[in-house]
């Protein structure tokens, strides 16, 4: 989960150090307990690194100037092995003489028995980090091979576990080199420049020409090429593709948050995620499947993998899938699948959900499912992540870059991109809702509208959350759909403001959380559309006149002209009509606004909250 930058620009251009600055600016949100800068300066590398947020090393570069250089690495960091300290901050150098510097993301998983070789042969460490002992592995190999390419190779072979890799060497000006295994590196092909980073952020303020690399290869860049190979030292090319999110979307646009920039993001998220999944006639078509139609068709069973907002995302799908297809769907934390013998086979399709593409849990699920067999389909925000790579199929929603930690428009994209797969295999399986899959994508194109109808009402959400900064608890209440509305209600509200808050079904109250109502407790309740079967609607009315009368502060999130729930609500917030099993796409908005408001009430970092990194890339 640290953010990766490298850099190499001509003789005559010394700006190395600006273009990691800026670089390391964008990745920020990918961790930031500490961060450092390593360049090439004459016949050594010169390095500065600081514990805390990029402002810190920025103090450090004004306290202590770099020389200027035309190539250099940079990093930020979310710690994994070794505390977020200055020592324990990236670049790390390898050998006695100071000329190479490493910088890494990921675990090397066998670090332990490679340190206690390099401290038999008289190493001194200066950090607690696995990122320093392949600092020495490699300063040892380039003494040896004098080329670090060929240094980096003989390295790699030796080291298990994930990671990106980029390092720079005293003796070779004007060379990065970049090694990847599970995690995540792209290049940036520039006109007299070239770069490397974690992700397109990296390099997007300079290009968007990139490359897409494959897993265990090694990448040399130069100001004037790019060379890449395998581990083994065969030969290989990257996949060209051009970067389509403009420099602006990796910005703020304007709001004070990336977060409330996302959530303003999220009508384009939706369309964008809608965007050419029809063909002439109106039917579904999904061109990034590689997986046959027969294949799908023979499936009987579907297991979203995912973590998180992503996991309440595919809770939300698990209801449209399976009134669509009438195939079962059941949702698993990914961290837990794995560890409870599941029951997978051929006909299993296991459907990832990361906004990342990167969360190891995700990972971990998606390698084993296919080990036991399964067809696996990401479901990924992230191009050439490394989640998408190791499926068999992808659905890339197009949400662009999700900076803040907290996910909103992933969520929605997540949700619309599970829409489609759904309408889709019903569609391909022919079942009694094949024919509604048009009226279904007709009524989800009309659902960006309906969020930007919504957006432009949120003034009297941001006064509630104004008026509670001192809330201690909140509690979220929703019932079908809304249940996994209601509790990522609550995760947003725990991540953000560091409340306590927890999301219910609604028909669950009776059963004990009821106890929990005392008089002032505020809650919010998710109310299904009045056009809800099975008497829906009425039943958690119900509910809101039960905790009103034990003394609950309502907030009812209802559509428009649901008069029902007016006489027992302290708020209302009105959301558009929709479809029922569309509503999460619209109900889910006040709750993220509340969230964002409530943090910024109590003067919080809302894009950065505490313990908290964009992308896990840890077990
Ligand atoms: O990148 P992913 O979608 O795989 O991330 C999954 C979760 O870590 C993520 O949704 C997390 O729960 C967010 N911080 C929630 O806002």
């Amino acid at each position: 989960m640290c953010g990766i930058v490298g850099y190499v620009g001509r003789a005559e251009d010394d700006s190395a150090l600006d273009v990691l600055m800026e670089g390391l600016a964008r990745l920020e949100y990918r961790g930031y307990d500490s961060a450092g800068v390593a360049l090439v300066t004459g016949d050594h590398t010169s390095t500065r690194k600081k514990s805390g947020k990029l402002a810190n090393l920025r103090a450090e570069l004004e306290a202590d100037p770099l020389p200027p250089s035309t190539t250099g690495i940079g990093h930020t960091r979310w710690a994994t092995h070794g505390g977020p300290t200055d020592e324990n901050a990236h670049p790390h150098r390898g050998g006695a003489d100071g000329k190479l510097a490493l910088i890494h993301n990921g675990i090397i998983e066998n670090f332990h028995s490679l340190k206690r070789g390099l401290l038999a042969q008289g190493t001194v460490f200066t950090s607690e980090t696995d990122t320093e002992v392949v600092a020495h592995l490699l300063a040892a190999a380039y003494d040896e091979h004098h080329d670090l390419t060929e240094a980096m190779r003989v390295v790699v072979a030796d080291l298990e576990g994930a990671f990106t890799l980029l390092a720079i060497h005293a003796d070779q000006p004007g060379v990065v080199v970049g090694a990847r295994r599970n995690s995540p590196l792209v290049v940036g092909l520039g006109a007299d420049a070239n770069y490397l980073g974690s992700d397109v952020a990296a390099f997007i303020g300079y290009t968007r020409q990139a490359l897409e690399l494959d897993q265990d290869q090694i990448v040399t860049i130069t100001a004037d090429g790019v060379t890449v190979m395998g581990f083994d030292g065969a030969p290989a090319e990257g996949k060209a593709f051009e970067v389509t999110w403009d420099a602006a979307a990796a910005e703020k646009g304007g709001y004070a948050t990336f977060m409330e920039k996302e959530i303003h993001d999220q009508p384009h998220a939706v369309a964008d995620t809608l965007l050419g999944r029809t063909d002439a006639d109106g039917r579904l078509t999904l061109d990034e499947m590689d997986i046959t139609e027969h294949q799908l068709r023979e499936i009987d069973r579907i297991i979203v993998v995912a973590c998180g907002t992503a996991a309440y995302a595919g809770l939300v799908a698990k209801y449209a899938i399976e009134h669509w297809t009438r195939i079962p769907v059941e949702v698993a934390l990914a961290h837990e699948f794995r560890y409870c013998d599941p029951i997978v086979n051929d006909r299993t399709l296991v459907v990832s959900i990361s906004q990342s593409g990167e969360t190891m849990d995700t990972l971990m699920a998606v390698k084993h499912a296919r080990l036991l067999g399964a067809l696996t389909i990401s479901v990924c925000n992230t191009h050439g992540a490394t989640i998408p790579r190791e499926s068999d199929a992808v659905l890339y929603t197009h949400a662009g870059p999700e900076i803040a930690v907290a996910s909103t428009k992933a969520f929605l994209a997540q949700i619309t991109a599970c829409y489609v797969l759904g309408l889709y295999l019903a569609q391909l399986r022919g079942g009694s809702f094949a024919d509604d899959a048009q009226s279904v994508m007709k009524q989800l194109g009309e659902v960006p509208g309906k969020i930007e109808t919504l957006l432009g009402r949120m003034d009297r959400v941001k006064e509630i959350a104004g008026f509670m900064a001192d809330t201690r608890s909140v509690l979220f209440l929703g019932r079908h759909v809304g249940y996994p509305v209601a509790m990522e209600g609550a995760l947003k509200l725990k991540e953000l403001a560091y409340i306590h808050a927890e999301g219910f079904a609604a028909g669950e109250l009776k059963h004990g959380p009821i106890a929990l109502i005392e008089p002032g407790q505020p809650v919010f309740v998710i109310v299904p559309s009045p056009s809800s079967e099975h008497g829906l609607h009425g039943k958690v009315v119900s509910n809101i006149q039960e905790i009103r009368a034990r003394g609950a502060r309502t907030i009812v999130i209802a559509e428009e002209g649901d008069e029902a729930v007016e006489a027992f609500a302290d708020e209302v917030i009105r959301v558009p009509v929709t479809a029922p099993l569309l509503a999460p796409l619209l109900t889910v908005v006040p709750l993220q606004v509340f969230a964002l408001w409530l943090s910024t009430a109590k003067g919080l970092d809302v894009d950065q909250p505490r313990n908290l990194a964009k992308s896990v890339t840890v077990e």
